[in-house]
């Protein structure tokens, strides 16, 4: 069995360990708080069975969500906490979350809502959910009105990451997961790539659990957490989410850069670095979507829930990343151009 790695989520009294190994879901029952007698775990079609741990001597109930942004709603919330009232489940008993980033979004929401917040501990099952959603504590749903509209923070207990879970990914989940990867290198200024893979995951949730650790409530640096993003969650959007998140991270990294090279933020050379990571470490090469005009993205970039006045992106620059406010069209439209014309050369 390969060596297993904690990593410690600081938050006081609210701190927890994120545990990163091969074959640890029998890991998940020594996370529970010792005061629950009642375990409701939340999962989704599609998650194999073989991922709920065994919780010995408690009452265990399986709840399922159903596949698809559209289940991560204000009715799945509700329809979990009457089930959740059905098995008795009171304050000192957990919901433990098993699955992808959208089960661990709606099962920490839903926790975070019954009887105004019962323990969670998450196990994640894909690499985005590892290195991203399932720690730090943003939990929530869409409304029609955007995704992720409404939520809460509200920090696990704890988080198991079983490695061995990846095996069964789909390509386009591992693609997702490796999309996020990609961030963390311009994240930080270190050569991730250089990191064995199992390593890496648990480099990256520490690079998150610190930041996290720093601004939980994202009143600045946490905000680093979503480079690439202001492009991505514009993507998704206009392609009516056929582009998946981490696909559309992949080209919003890259765009990024571009847009950081046209306010003289950054060199080619560093543009051509953000290149090397997404194609050639992750081979995330692709081209954008058919039918995408630079204008409607714009439009949706705006209506993105961290635009603060004008727009905002996260921008690299000789320093690292800064949150950088009023980005104008023209500068928008001019790394649009280069973007498209890097491209096509790929
Ligand atoms: N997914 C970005 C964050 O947790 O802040």
């Amino acid at each position: 069995m390969s060596e297993m790695n904690e990593v410690t989520i600081n938050l006081g009294d609210r701190s927890y360990p994120v545990l990163v190994g091969r074959d640890i879901l029998h890991k998940t029952a020594s996370l529970l708080p010792s005061s629950a007698r009642r375990v409701a775990v939340v999962t989704q079609e599609g998650i194999p069975a073989q991922y709920i741990p065994e919780f010995p001597g408690l009452s265990v109930s399986v709840h399922t969500i159903g596949v698809g942004e559209d289940h991560k709603s204000l009715t799945t919330i509700a329809s979990l906490c009457s089930q959740f009232a059905q098995h008795g489940l009171t304050r000192s008993d957990v919901v433990v979350g098993v699955g992808g980033g959208m089960v661990t979004d709606v099962a920490g929401f839903a926790a975070a809502s019954y009887h105004r917040g019962i323990p969670v501990v998450h196990v994640a099952t894909s690499l985005l959910a590892m290195i991203d959603a399932a720690v730090g504590g943003k939990t929530g749903v869409n409304i029609p009105e955007g995704k992720n509209l409404v939520g809460a923070f509200w920090q696990p207990s704890g988080v198991v990451c079983d490695l061995s879970t990846l095996d069964s990914l789909s390509d386009r989940e591992t693609r997702c997961g490796l999309g996020e990867m990609a961030k963390y290198h311009f994240i930080v200024r270190e050569n991730l790539n250089e990191i064995e893979f199992d390593q890496r995951v648990a480099r990256c949730i520490q690079i998150k659990g610190d930041i996290v650790a720093a601004d939980e409530r994202e009143g600045g640096i946490r905000a680093f957490l979503n480079y690439g993003h202001t492009l991505a969650h514009a993507l998704e959007i206009d392609t009516n989410f056929s582009i998946a998140h981490g696909e559309a991270v992949a080209l919003g990294v890259l765009y990024a850069a571009h847009v950081a090279q046209q306010m003289n933020r950054i060199s080619e050379d560093r543009v051509n670095q953000h290149y090397q990571v997404v194609h050639d470490v992750y081979g995330l090469r692709r081209q954008l979507p058919e039918g995408l005009f630079i204008q409607s993205l714009i439009a949706a970039m705006g209506r993105d829930k961290k635009a603060v006045d004008s727009l905002t992106f996260v921008l690299d620059s000789v320093d690292g990343l800064e949150v950088v406010p009023g980005i104008t069209e023209s500068v928008l439209k001019g790394a649009y151009k280069d973007f498209e014309s890097r491209l096509a050369t790929v």
